[in-house]
C-alpha cells in the first residue's frame, strides 16, 4: 500500500531544506569540472533523446537526497497503483488511464465492464481505418471528391496538445512523403478565430474533427454553429463533412449529424488526451495511422522508464525532482520551456495546460490546504526567437527562472544553407549551447549594466531528429514529470475545478442575470 502524504512531514523534505544552495553552479560548470558534468551528468531517454542536467544546482549529495524523496515519497508505487487502475483523481473519482492509450504497463485494467486498453485500441483502429478510407476517397464530401484538410473544433485540452503535435510533425511530414492532409485548428470563440480558418480553406474540400469530452464547452458548441452555418451557406451538408471526437456519455455520442463519432472516457483527463482519439484522429488524418502509431511507440517507450526505480534510469522522475527542488527549497516561481526547434513552436503552450492545470493548486489530494509552494508558472518560445525577446529578464532580472531547453541535432527538412563558414541548424545549436553556459556562468564587467551573474540554471533534452517516436517520448517525459510532481506535492493533478467559476460567471453574464461590478464591467464591454 502506498502512502499519501504531504511533501513536509517527509524526512527527506528537511534534508533537502538543510542542502539548499548548497552548490555553485558558477564554480562547477567552470573549467574541465563543468565539462565532466556535461559528461556524467546525462540519462537516456526513449525516442533518441537525452535529459541533461549538467547546469542544474546539484551535485552527488543533492542527487542522493532527491533519490530518497523518491524513494521515502513512494513516486515509482505510486505511479504503478496509477497504470494499474487505482482511483488516482481523487476530486472526480476517476482513474487517471492515458499511458494506456499507448501501451500495457502493468495489469488489465477493468472499468466499469471494460477492458481499457482494449477500448482504446479498438478506438485507435476505429480512427486509422477511417483515415485510411478518407485518404483512398472512400469517405468523400457529397460531390465524391476528397477531402484535402482537417479541422479541429475544440479548446484545452481537445485543441492545445493535438495541435502542438501537428504543428511538431508537420515539416517532417512533408519532408518524408507522410503529409496526406493540412491540419488546421479551430479553438477560440472569438468569431475572430474560426472566420480566420474558415477564410483559409476550402470549405466544401474540409473534414471537420469536433473534440470535446463533455460534449457540453460553450467555445466548441459555438464554433461548431459557425461551421455548421458557413457549410449551409455552401449549399454543404453538415452531417457530411464532420465527425466527433467524445466521450460515450457525452450529449455529441448519440448524435446523427456526424459522419462517424470516435471515443475517449472519463479517466483521460482532456490534457493528457493526445494519445488518445482525441489527438489519433486528427494526426491520423494529416499524417496517416503510421506514423500516429510512431508517435505512440515513442510515449510508450518513455512511459516505461518512468517505472524505474533509479533516478538515473528514470529521467521524467528525475527532472520532476529537480524542480521540486528548485521550487520548494530554492524559490524559483517560473520555468521556462524553450525548444530550439521552429516545430515545437505550441509546445510550450500545450505546457503551460498540462502543468498549471495540474499542478496550479493550494489544497492536497484529501482537500486540505497545503503549507508549501507547488506548480511553478510555465511559459516559453521557441529559440532562437526568445533570445531576442524576453532572455534580457532571464540573464539580468531580478528573478531566477530555471530553463528546460529542448534541441536536436538535425532539422525536419534538411534543407539548409551555408554561411560564413556554418550551416542555419549549427548555428541553433550554437545559440542553445552558448546560452547554456552564459545562464550558468555568467560575465564579469566592471559596467554593472554589462554584468552577468549566472547561476541561472537549466536542462536540456538532446535529440538527433524530431521524429514521431522523439515527440512521442518528449510529450510523455513531460507527462510524466507533473505526475511525479504531483505525487511528491501530494496533490490531485488530474481535476481542474480552477477552471469552473469563470464558466459559471460568464453564463450569469450572458443571462444579464448580473449586478454589481459585474454587472458594470458587462455594460463596458456592450453584453
Ligand atoms: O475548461 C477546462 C477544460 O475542462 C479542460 O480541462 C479541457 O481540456 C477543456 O476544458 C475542454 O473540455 P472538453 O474536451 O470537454 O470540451
Amino acid at each position: 500500500m502506498v502512502a499519501w502524504n504531504n511533501f513536509d512531514t517527509l524526512t527527506s523534505y528537511k534534508k533537502l531544506a538543510s542542502l539548499a544552495n548548497s552548490v555553485n553552479l558558477k564554480e562547477v560548470m567552470s573549467g574541465e569540472n563543468g565539462a565532466n558534468r556535461v559528461k556524467k551528468y546525462s540519462v537516456p531517454m526513449a525516442g533518441g533523446l537525452s535529459y541533461n542536467f549538467a547546469a542544474k544546482q546539484v551535485d552527488d549529495d543533492v542527487l542522493v537526497a532527491l533519490a530518497e524523496l523518491a524513494a521515502e515519497a513512494q513516486l515509482t508505487e505510486k505511479y504503478e497503483e496509477l497504470y494499474n487502475g487505482a482511483v488516482i483523481n481523487t476530486g472526480e473519482k476517476r482513474l487517471v488511464l492515458h499511458q494506456l492509450s499507448r501501451g500495457q504497463l502493468g495489469k488489465d485494467v477493468i472499468a466499469d465492464g471494460v477492458n481499457k486498453r482494449e477500448f482504446y485500441v479498438a478506438q485507435q483502429k476505429r480512427a486509422a481505418e477511417f483515415a485510411n478510407r478518407v485518404h483512398k476517397g472512400e469517405v468523400t464530401n457529397a460531390k465524391g471528391e476528397k477531402f484535402t484538410t482537417v479541422v479541429q473544433i475544440g479548446i484545452g485540452g481537445s485543441d492545445l496538445g493535438p495541435r502542438a503535435m501537428y504543428i511538431a510533425l508537420e515539416s517532417w511530414a512533408k519532408a518524408t512523403g507522410n503529409l496526406k492532409m493540412t491540419a488546421k485548428f479551430i479553438s477560440n470563440v472569438d468569431p475572430d478565430d474560426a472566420a480566420a480558418v474558415l477564410d483559409s480553406i476550402d470549405v466544401a474540400h474540409s473534414l471537420f474533427v469536433l473534440v470535446s469530452k463533455s460534449g457540453t464547452t460553450l467555445e466548441t458548441l459555438t464554433n461548431e454553429s459557425f461551421v455548421k452555418d458557413a457549410l449551409v451557406k455552401q449549399g454543404l451538408d453538415p452531417a457530411k463533412h464532420m465527425v466527433a471526437v467524445t466521450s460515450e456519455t457525452s450529449p455529441l455520442a448519440k448524435n446523427s449529424g456526424y459522419l462517424a463519432a470516435f471515443f475517449m472516457d472519463d479517466y483521460i483527463g482532456g490534457r493528457y488526451s493526445s494519445t488518445s482519439a482525441v489527438g489519433g484522429v486528427v494526426l491520423s488524418l494529416a499524417f496517416g495511422p503510421e506514423v500516429f502509431a510512431r508517435f505512440l511507440n515513442g510515449a510508450a517507450a518513455q512511459d516505461e522508464t518512468a517505472k524505474n526505480k533509479d533516478i538515473m534510469k528514470n529521467p521524467s522522475m528525475l527532472d520532476a525532482l529537480i524542480g521540486v527542488y528548485e521550487r520548494n527549497f530554492l524559490g524559483y516561481t517560473a520555468t521556462a520551456v524553450l525548444p530550439y526547434s521552429q516545430a515545437l513552436s505550441r509546445f510550450p503552450a500545450h505546457l503551460q495546460q498540462a502543468d498549471m492545470e495540474s499542478n496550479g493548486k493550494s489544497v492536497n489530494r484529501f482537500g486540505e490546504p497545503v503549507n508549501y509552494v507547488t506548480g511553478p508558472v510555465i511559459f516559453g518560445e521557441p529559440g532562437t526567437n526568445g533570445q531576442h525577446s524576453f532572455y534580457q529578464l532571464l540573464h539580468q532580472g531580478t528573478n531566477i527562472i530555471p530553463l528546460q531547453f529542448v534541441g536536436f541535432k538535425n532539422s525536419q527538412f534538411g534543407k539548409d544553407v551555408l554561411i560564413e563558414g556554418s550551416t542555419s541548424q549549427a548555428k541553433l545549436c550554437a545559440n542553445v549551447v552558448a546560452q547554456i553556459m552564459a545562464f550558468a556562468c555568467g560575465k564579469d564587467d566592471e559596467n554593472r549594466n554589462k554584468f552577468f551573474a549566472g547561476g541561472r540554471p537549466s536542462s536540456i533534452i538532446i535529440g538527433e531528429q524530431l521524429t514521431p517516436e522523439a515527440l512521442g517520448a518528449l510529450l510523455a517525459h513531460f507527462e510524466n514529470k507533473i505526475m511525479f510532481q504531483g505525487f511528491i506535492w501530494n496533490l490531485n493533478s488530474f481535476d481542474q475545478e480552477g477552471v469552473q467559476l469563470g464558466k459559471v460567471l460568464a453564463k450569469k453574464v450572458l443571462a444579464h442575470n448580473t449586478d454589481g461590478a459585474l454587472k458594470a464591467y458587462a455594460e463596458l464591454l456592450n453584453i
